[in-house]
């Protein structure tokens, strides 16, 4: 599979949202990334329902929901209605992991479990199966622009065994710190889709960033 590249919005600029959805409608982004925190599970409060449903209106591909909320699961009905296609839960916030992701694929999304850099691999034997993505955090969830947790390597290359040995499919995503000195070695490692905040929209050009972050 060719490496799917979702910028994420958290870096964007929030006074010309339009005209950064505009540039990725027309880039080789593949998702868009919406960091949702809540002030409680992350220490730090991003957006909410209303934004990603405004951006849903004139974004030309998936919304890639990734939730840093407690209680994951009495928003997904909302998250849906408000455009979701992808919607991600952290295994740190769910007691009810296997149900959440019942509810959020009955809805009509993909479910992915998210792994906070702490938590082991081994911890998803007995849920992968019910996921179509695990996101891995190469950083701590709750802020951009932070720096790649090389252990993270590692942490893919196991992922990646682990859904070998089952037989799955399941997309192994990654986030926090990525740019174009490490992402080859998180693609080697196994990842399939790269999400990138800062060094998108930080770039002088976004668009070339994109493109190279594909390649
Ligand atoms: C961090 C978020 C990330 C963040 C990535 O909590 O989940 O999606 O926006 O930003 P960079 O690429 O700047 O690390
Ligand atoms: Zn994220």
């Amino acid at each position: 599979m060719k490496t799917l590249v979702a910028p994420s919005l958290l870096s964007a600029n929030f006074l010309n949202l339009g005209s950064d959805i505009e540039m990725l409608n027309k880039s080789e982004a593949d998702w868009y990334h919406l960091d949702i925190m809540d002030g409680t599970f992350v220490p730090n409060i991003s957006f909410g329902i209303p934004v990603v449903k405004a951006i849903s209106k004139i974004a030309q591909k998936p919304l890639d929901v990734h939730l840093m909320i407690v209680h994951p699961d009495r928003y997904i009905d909302a998250f849906k209605d408000a455009g979701a296609s992808i919607l991600s839960v952290h295994i740190e916030t769910c007691q009810h992991l296997h149900r959440c992701l019942q509810s959020i694929k009955k809805a009509g999304m993909k479910a992915g479990i998210v792994l906070n850099p702490h938590t082991a691999i081994s911890s998803l034997e007995d849920i992968i199966s019910d996921a179509d993505l695990v996101l891995i955090m190469s950083v701590n969830p709750g802020f951009g622009g932070q720096q790649f947790i090389p252990h993270s390597l590692q942490k893919i290359e196991i992922l990646k065994e682990m859904i070998l040995r089952k037989n799955l499919s399941t997309l192994i995503e990654v986030d926090g710190g990525i740019d174009l000195n490490n992402a080859p070695s998180v693609v080697s490692a196994g990842a399939d889709i790269l999400v990138a905040g800062s060094s998108i929209f930080k770039a002088e050009n976004p668009v070339e960033m994109i493109h190279f972050l594909k390649k």
